[in-house]
């Protein structure tokens, strides 16, 4: 789209219009004064990202929407205040980069790798109180709003959060960007981290594609393109995602982009609209529709066609390629009944969309234990539907969506490590949601990347056998 008709298709757009629209899953804050301040004073902070950043994943995304690249996006459910430290950005980093070389074997394109990191803060709940021992309270909605503890006063939602949060996510971003190109991450290290995790008894049927990747990476260098040749090789681009829930929050850090003169918003460079929070008259997608951004749209199984068409006309008007992003998490079993009808009204509308696939909103159960959980196999269900449908319908699976750290933690069950419903108490230290840990998502990664292989080996033309 050119900027003339970007611009026209922004001009009756400001970043405060959405006070005016009915909001969801938003706090009532109770002090006018010091909400102002905060507003105020986030004003005047820089962005954490840039625009050119932003504009560079949607060109991306572009090419995710066509089949020439796979977007990976992952991380926690729910940032906390208290998990924040570098070793766990690290941790949770090294396991994305770990899980990009693998689908980038997979699915023999490149990976763009996108966290649910430096932003992800806040959180739609079921209900707005929950009871505990008969005592109910205000729900928890994430550390940028109000707090974990079970007691009246960590429940009042408190907007000095917001600058805790943006430091937060400030620090996230410096450390981030730091492992991105100084050397962290380097292929050749990122590869050897594979080789150690298949070097287990548990991962021998991983051994295999372990094995090609290493083999790949020495024939690169017996050729001479190493880290020192090819300055791919010793860097990545990693961008940074969280759901754009807290309106003031993504009011405050929005900018206009100096080289196009629009609006984007500065608090991560992508950020997506919940399932809950996608009413098309509503107050996050009347945000959402104006800053240039790529934008992901969740959808669940009670997305209508309807809703959709006018959704992405909204949120897309011009139908550029990398602008939006649909993430279907219907749950294991359910994929069949609802992602055909959504990509039916996609056609009809002739949209340029990524389908990426969240298999872990649609699959959280109660474990016999009592614990929320999801398990590893319900997970990898609904993304082999997921591809399942795309290879009926003749579309493009364009990515996936997973809730997952680096640490080795014990929320979600299964794997072959196996996570069992007794073993859930051990290390269950999530502050929303059950993630897949270091191990579980290493191996989701292969799993994927066999899916990947198998469409490609399906779709290449029959090759006779040519004498030699
Ligand atoms: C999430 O991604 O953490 C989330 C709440 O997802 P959804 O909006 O799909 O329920
Ligand atoms: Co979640």
């Amino acid at each position: 789209m050119t900027q003339q008709t970007r611009k026209t298709a922004t001009q009756d757009w400001d970043k405060a219009g959405w006070r005016a629209y009915p909001r969801v899953q938003m706090p009532d804050y109770t002090d006018p004064a010091a909400l102002n301040g905060v507003e105020s004073q986030l004003r005047r902070y820089p962005p954490l990202v840039f625009a050119g950043e932003a504009r560079r994943l949607r060109a991306q995304l572009a090419d995710a929407a066509a089949g020439r690249a796979f977007l990976l996006q992952g991380g926690d459910c729910a940032e906390s205040f208290s998990e924040f430290s570098a070793d766990n950005l690290r941790d949770t980093f090294k396991v994305l980069l770990q899980m990009a070389v693998v689908l980038t074997w997979g699915a023999q394109m490149p990976v763009i790798k996108v966290g649910r990191m430096a932003g992800q803060f806040a959180k739609p709940r079921s209900a707005p109180t929950e009871v505990i021992d008969g005592v109910e309270l205000p729900s928890y909605r994430g550390d940028i709003i109000n707090g974990f503890d079970f007691t009246a006063e960590s429940r009042i939602p408190d907007p000095t959060r917001m600058l805790a949060a943006y430091t937060q996510a400030s620090a996230s971003l410096n450390l981030l960007r730091a492992f991105s190109t100084g050397g962290f991450a380097d292929m050749h290290r990122v590869q050897s981290w594979i080789a150690d995790f298949v070097g287990g008894d548990e991962a021998a049927r991983y051994r295999d594609i372990a094995g090609r990747i290493g083999d790949a990476m020495a024939f690169m260098q017996a050729a001479g393109v190493n880290s020192d040749t090819a300055h791919q090789l010793s860097k990545v681009d990693f961008y940074t995602s969280h759901e754009a829930l807290l309106l003031e929050y993504e009011e405050a850090l929005a900018r206009i982009d100096s080289t196009t003169g629009l609006p984007v918003a500065g608090s991560g460079h992508m950020i997506w609209i919940g399932d809950r929070t996608r009413q098309p008259d509503g107050a996050h997608v009347e945000f959402c529709r104006g800053v240039q951004n790529p934008i992901g749209l969740k959808c669940g199984p009670s997305t209508t066609a309807d809703d959709l068409k006018v959704l992405m006309a909204k949120l897309n008007p011009e139908n550029e390629a990398g602008r939006l992003t649909l993430i279907a998490r219907f749950g294991a079993g359910k994929v069949g009944d609802h992602l055909p009808r959504l990509i039916k009204a996609v056609q009809e509308e002739g949209a340029n969309v990524v389908w990426s696939c969240d298999p872990m909103h649609g699959n959280v159960i109660k474990s016999s234990t009592g614990y929320k959980t999801r398990a590893f196999d319900s997970i990898l269900s609904e993304v082999r539907e997921f591809f399942g449908v795309h290879k009926a319908e003749g579309t493009i699976p364009g990515g996936v969506h997973f809730e997952m750290t680096g640490k080795d933690v014990t929320e979600c069950t299964g794997g072959v490590r196996a996570v069992t419903d007794e073993d859930l108490s051990d290390r269950y230290h999530t502050a929303c949601d059950p993630r897949l840990n270091a191990s579980q998502s290493l191996e989701l990664a292969f799993l994927v990347a066999e899916e990947l292989r198998a469409r490609r080996e399906d779709a290449a033309p029959q090759r006779t056998a040519v004498a030699i």
